[in-house]
């Protein structure tokens, strides 16, 4: 907020003046001279680069530029070429224009910069590396804040803002107990029916979903053996707690809501997927893991009468 307001100060359009003195002895001989950037508001002066000037030096011609224009509303011209232009000239970077004063960029140690005067002109120079491209004078150069850095702005020091309290992210909006955290609305007991309708599709998401969390540990099966329990075993490091077996009788004891919240919150050992694995497809796994139960304990009473028959047909054969 202060960076922003600091660029919306309004510019003022006096004339802009730099006032030089050319050598120390030169300037009692001589006295100051002055080089008009800007007069009445309008550009007394260019800008001036190579033809392929290197980007830092492109970018400081725009900087130069930028400035100027927040300081006295005008905005000068830059030019680019081997032939200096007419009158008052900002010479800027490694240029003809430059080495026809004399100067020697390349003699200049890295990093070590030059300002000097001359009549007509003000050589701005720099050993800069020889690289030369497109420069995007745009939102990439806007005064910001680093993410986590600090700031006197606000009281608390952090230039990063915590969200209000009660602010919810849009569509984030977590209403609802029994389908979010698996218990009676209001009340810590586990729901002992689905708060989402169980169809074809919901099942089909869930084995899915299923066979890529769940069944590496508790198989594809749900019988407590998968790949990781398996190498785990062969291992005998003795540190290892087996999944437990999801189709055997106290997990099917278990009410829906506690399924899903193994899932949330983890269990002893078992981790939390709360983060791989969002609500709605924590019911879908819940499901399956119902319909692999019902698949592992089902007797032939539970099949519909009509099709006993073929089943046990299938048995004798
Ligand atoms: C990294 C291995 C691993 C994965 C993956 C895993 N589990 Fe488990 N799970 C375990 C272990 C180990 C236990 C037993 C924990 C214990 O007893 O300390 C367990 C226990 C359970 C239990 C029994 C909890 C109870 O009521 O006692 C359920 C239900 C369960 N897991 C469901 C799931 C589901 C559903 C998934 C997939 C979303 C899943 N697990 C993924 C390792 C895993």
């Amino acid at each position: 907020m202060r960076l922003h307001n600091r660029l919306k100060r309004k510019p003022p359009t006096a004339a802009l003046v730099l006032t030089t003195s050319i050598g120390l002895a030169a300037s009692t001989a001589t006295g100051a001279r002055q080089l008009s950037l800007v007069t009445n508001g309008e550009p007394a002066a260019t800008i001036v680069l190579a033809s392929h000037p290197t980007r830092v030096a492109e970018f400081a011609a725009l900087e130069l530029q930028h400035h100027l224009r927040l300081i006295t509303g005008a905005t000068l011209p830059i030019a680019k070429g081997d032939t200096r232009p007419e009158g008052t000239c900002l010479l800027v970077g490694d240029s003809p224009a430059v080495r026809a004063l004399g100067i020697k960029p390349e003699q200049l140690l890295f990093e070590q910069y030059l300002v000097r005067f001359h009549p007509g002109a003000v050589a701005l120079v720099g050993h800069d590396c020889p690289d030369s491209g497109e420069v995007v004078y745009d939102m990439d150069n806007q005064y910001y804040y680093k993410a986590q850095s600090a700031d006197d702005f606000f009281a608390d020091g952090r230039s990063m803002r915590t969200p209000v309290d009660g602010t919810v992210a849009r569509g984030d909006l977590r209403a609802g107990d029994p389908f979010f955290r698996g218990r009676v609305e209001g009340d810590t007991t586990f729901v002992t029916e689905f708060p989402v309708t169980v169809d074809q599709d919901l099942m089909h998401r869930g084995q899915e979903r299923f066979q890529i969390f769940c069944a590496p540990c508790h198989g594809l099966s749900g019988n407590g053996n998968g790949v990781v329990n398996i190498r785990a075993t062969a291992l005998a490091e003795g540190t290892w707690t087996p999944p437990s077996d999801l189709v055997g009788q106290s997990v099917v004891d278990r009410p829906v809501g506690h399924i899903y919240n193994t899932i949330t919150h983890g269990i002893r050992n078992m981790p939390s997927y709360k983060n791989q694995i969002d609500p709605r497809d924590r019911w879908a796994i819940v499901a399956y893991v119902r319909a692999l139960q019902l698949s592992r304990n089902a007797s032939l009473a539970d099949v519909p009468a009509d099709d006993r028959a073929a089943l046990e047909n299938l048995g004798t054969r």
